[in-house]
């Protein structure tokens, strides 16, 4: 039985990413992951218990992670501090995870020999004028904007580096935004429909002509299975589902959705440094690997994700208030 260390695994998408393999794979998983204030177990729940070990962990342990390394075939490497948000606030814990965590992981995986994939994002590109014909690729420069991206940024150049001087067997992905649930209520879609469900007024930051490229997080993980089981060692791939909209497109969605008006909403203020818009041309994935999304409407993807979080408030509603004022703090 192939045994996968999925780092980050109580998080949105490396919860996403440990239901698709026990549901597509035979392989075992063990979940590496802090529980910080983004990480629930919840998000877990119904895996067999032979199928999953859970360790609550912090991936800059040496010895803890050198001891896991030694359990298993591969590593799929999610955990990070995640929001750019709390990045603009307080950078340090995106220091600490993002860059020391990954150099913790690639030491490991240098040292037992071990396959490893990178998760990162489109972020580590910067961003694109709204009119820009182009879209990201695989060979775009490097332009990251926020503390959050460019720790993002600088994890993946440690990847590339351990490949070239120490032969790591590492791949890397960079994927765009993803939405579906058991997404944290700090980000953009959860924090709007779980307002929605309290009674508080929407928030769209600046005028909302930024652009997303939204991906449903179930094709996320399918594509992270492909470039495991087939991606070359070494190589880069960008995922994408074509899923280009603007944030006062995506607001209206989920107003009209739930039976609001279109404008039931606020206009706070903008996020400093705010990327203008994401887009990922993922052809190569598609080409060479054979991958394809299967979420291809995004408004139904967007009802059924509004349908989980009105069913599953138990999940997001301890970190809502919390949440809120942190939001309230910044005036937005
Ligand atoms: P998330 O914030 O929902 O989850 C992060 C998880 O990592 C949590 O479970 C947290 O407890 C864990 N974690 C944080 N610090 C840790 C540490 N030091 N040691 C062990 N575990 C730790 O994030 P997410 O949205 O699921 O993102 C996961 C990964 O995917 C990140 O690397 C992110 O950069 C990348 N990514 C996210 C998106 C997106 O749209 N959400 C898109 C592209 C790439
Ligand atoms: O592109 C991939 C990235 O997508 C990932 O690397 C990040 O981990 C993930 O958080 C996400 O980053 P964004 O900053 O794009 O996502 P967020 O949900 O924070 O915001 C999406 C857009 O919505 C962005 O333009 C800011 C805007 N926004 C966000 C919030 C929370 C609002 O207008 N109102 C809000 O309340």
């Amino acid at each position: 039985m192939t045994r996968i260390l999925v780092t980050g695994g109580a998080g949105f998408i490396g919860s996403s990413f440990v239901h698709h393999v026990v549901e597509n794979t035979d392989a075992h998983v063990t979940v590496l992951d802090k529980l910080t204030y983004a990480g629930n177990r919840a998000s877990l729940a119904g895996i067999p218990a032979d199928r999953l070990r859970f360790v609550r962990g912090d991936i800059t342990d040496v010895d803890l992670v050198d001891s896991l390394f030694t359990e298993v075939d591969s590593v799929v490497h999610y955990a990070a501090e995640s929001h750019n948000d709390n990045s603009l606030h307080d950078p340090r814990p995106f220091l600490e995870t993002n860059i020391v965590g990954t150099y913790t992981l690639l030491e490991a995986a240098r040292h037992h020999n071990r396959r490893f994939h990178h998760i990162s994002t489109d972020e580590v590109y910067g961003d694109l004028e709204l009119d820009d014909p182009d879209r990201f690729t695989e060979s775009t420069p490097y332009a990251p904007s926020s503390p959050y991206s460019s720790t993002k940024a600088g994890s993946d150049l440690l990847v590339r580096a351990w490949v070239r001087s120490f032969g790591v067997h590492a791949t890397i992905s960079n994927c765009s935004n993803n939405y579906g649930p058991y997404q944290h209520v700090e980000k953009f879609i959860p924090r709007q429909i779980t307002n929605v469900i309290r009674g508080i007024r929407p928030k769209l930051y600046g005028a909302g002509h930024n652009v997303r490229d939204w991906i449903h997080a179930d094709d996320h993980s399918s594509a992270v299975l492909t470039i495991l089981d087939k991606g070359t060692i070494g190589e880069t791939y960008l995922i994408g589902a074509d899923g280009e909209k603007d944030n006062k497109s995506v607001m209206e969605l989920i107003l009209t959705e739930m039976g609001q008006p279109m404008d039931a909403y606020d206009h706070v203020i903008d996020r400093a440094g705010h990327d203008l818009r994401y887009a990922i041309d993922s052809t190569k994935l598609r080409t060479e690997l054979g991958w394809a999304p299967k979420y291809g409407n995004f408004e139904a993807g967007l009802a059924s994700t509004i349908d989980w979080y009105k069913k599953n408030e138990a999940w997001w509603a301890p970190s809502k208030d919390a949440t809120e004022a942190f939001y309230a703090g910044r005036g937005q």
